[in-house]
């Protein structure tokens, strides 16, 4: 998520992650929150493009159809659900290290608009976070939290249908933070963040704390969920859903013999499996050492195959001999009690195969193999975790170009602005104008780049993408000159200031309501 991003690595070390050079991103969360090309996120990273499931979304908030949330991990499930009625949840977390600005509302607005899409809605305080790494004092943590919360309110947050809450107080979150951390090692972390030998232990337990933050919607039944943030905050996505399936019970794969494989070998196997009328005696029992064979042939093999993996698929065939090659779904014990490994081989119907450590299904598909599995493992008492998913939005320029950055306060707008103030900063803001007005009407403008542009497209214009499309086609077609253009703006953006902070002294007085501490006792 954005936040203050410019504040050196903390001196814990805990900003090590190698920095950015050029032809290489990185993604850190303590580090600069900038990204100088999004492309990269998607080809290095793995994100996927929000455009992709776009379709897929009921009714698909502004900041998506505008690009603004620019990618996705695992998107689809939140959108299946969403669309089905079925249960989803909406998470994310705010590191209260200063006043909440601009770049905070999109998160906000994400989480608003999830739960109005029937969301159960969950934001948190970062405290323990912004107190080992940021080294914030709880005085300064509790004042920041309470004005992070009135902005959430004010956009809308439903407190009686959502839940609030911060990270020291909750007792559910340090016991899940606790189990989770069982299955991450130093070595991990170190690889993943950049940790050494000098990070503190407090600075490492507040990424556990933040892995059970992200599973913490689950703890009342599995479900999609979805983490809005920043692309910063990836990292933390992807080890959360290691960590949410490396607690599960049981993995489902498919196989097609006893034997076990890994991937690769697993889609040798599968066409194998495919091209088995070209080489079985009786193509409806095709058999292990037959398929070996015509491995070791090579004709009809598609050689898309790594030549090791052929040789050792092939050697597994041969040792298995006159067993039949046969697709199957496997449900593999991972973490599962001996009286849940037992429950679920009573619970497997049709023909089945049961082995030290796995049991073979031959009548389930994929899809009824992990439904069975989730519940099985939910009767015993485990998570039955769905890994969780992540939207990615992009970080705001500063109005004085270059990054917006809480410690240039005239590069960023506070939601507690003062509106003039507001207004005074869009009236100084850098633009992506030419240097004449004759040279703008000729060349138009560069609405790309433009940061006064980017106010209009990820606030001022809201949900009227008409509007937002009116000043961006006006600009480059040189109809619309800076001057105007800012003072519309800043107009705007006063009127959004004076609103906002009206509601949030009315929501001032819901605070005292809510079940969330914001006078921490602590030293
Ligand atoms: N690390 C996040 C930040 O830097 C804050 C955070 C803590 C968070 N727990 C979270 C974000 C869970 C998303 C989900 O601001
Ligand atoms: Fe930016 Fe507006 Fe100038 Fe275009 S006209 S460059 S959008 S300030």
């Amino acid at each position: 998520m954005t936040r203050d991003s410019d504040e050196p690595p903390t001196a814990d070390g805990g900003s090590t992650a190698d920095r950015s050079t050029d032809d290489e991103v990185t993604l850190d969360p303590w580090g600069s929150a900038t990204v100088d090309d999004y492309r990269k996120l998607f080809d290095e990273f793995g994100i996927e493009e929000i455009d992709d499931v776009l379709g897929e979304i009921p009714d698909p908030h502004y900041l998506m159809r505008r690009g603004v949330i620019f990618g996705h991990r695992d998107y689809r499930p939140v959108a299946q659900a969403m669309h089905e009625g079925d249960p989803f949840a909406v998470l994310s977390g705010f590191m209260p290290t200063g006043d909440p600005h601009v770049g905070h509302k999109l998160v906000f607005d994400e989480i608003i608009w999830h739960q109005r899409q029937g969301g159960d809605a969950y934001a948190l305080i970062a405290d323990l976070e912004a107190h080992s790494a940021r080294g914030l004092s709880w005085d300064e943590i509790d004042e920041h939290a309470r004005d992070y919360v009135l902005s959430l309110l004010a956009l809308g947050f439903d407190p009686d249908e959502g839940t609030l809450y911060r990270q020291s107080t909750n007792r559910e979150v340090q016991d899940l933070a606790f189990e989770l951390g069982i299955e991450a090692n130093f070595s991990e972390l170190q690889s993943i963040y950049g940790f050494d030998g000098e990070t503190d232990v407090s600075h490492m337990q507040s990424v556990v704390t933040q892995m059970a933050d992200i599973c913490y919607p689950q703890l009342d039944g599995p479900k999609p969920t979805v983490i809005p943030v920043g692309p910063d905050q990836d990292p933390h996505v992807r080890l959360a859903r290691d960590l949410a399936s490396r607690v599960r019970f049981f993995g489902v794969t498919e196989a097609y013999a006893s034997f076990e494989t890994d991937d690769e070998e697993r889609s040798v196997l599968e066409t194998a499996y495919e091209h088995r009328a070209d080489y079985a005696d009786d193509p409806h029992d095709p058999r292990c050492e037959e398929a070996a064979r015509w491995i070791h042939d090579g004709e009809s093999v598609p050689d898309r195959f790594d030549n090791d993996v052929l040789v050792s698929t092939s050697r597994k065939l041969e040792n298995a001999g006159m067993e039949p090659l046969r697709p199957r779904v496997r449900i593999l014990d991972r973490n599962a009690t001996e009286a849940a490994f037992d429950a679920l081989i009573r619970a497997v119907d049709g023909e089945k195969r049961v082995y030290e450590a796995h049991v073979d299904a031959f009548d389930l598909t994929r899809d009824d193999a992990e439904e069975l599995a989730r519940e099985v493992e939910i009767d015993h008492g485990g998570y039955g975790f769905v890994p969780p998913s992540s939207i990615y939005h992009r970080f705001m320029t500063g109005l004085t170009g270059g990054k917006m950055s809480s410690s240039i306060p005239a590069s960023h707008v506070s939601l507690l602005d003062d509106p003039e103030d507001g207004y005074e900063k869009v009236k100084a803001a850098t633009t992506g104008g030419r240097e004449t007005a004759e040279e703008q009407r000729e060349l138009g403008g560069r609405a790309d780049e433009c940061p006064v542009y980017e106010l209009y497209a990820y606030l001022l214009a809201a949900d009227d993408d008409e509007f937002a499309k009116k000043v961006y086609d006006e600009c480059v077609g040189g109809e619309r000159l800076c001057g105007d253009c800012k003072e519309q703006a800043a107009n705007l953006l006063y009127e959004f200031l004076e609103d906002h902070q009206e509601k949030r002294a009315e929501a001032a007085e819901l605070l005292d309501d809510l079940d969330l501490d914001l006078d921490s006792d602590r030293r």
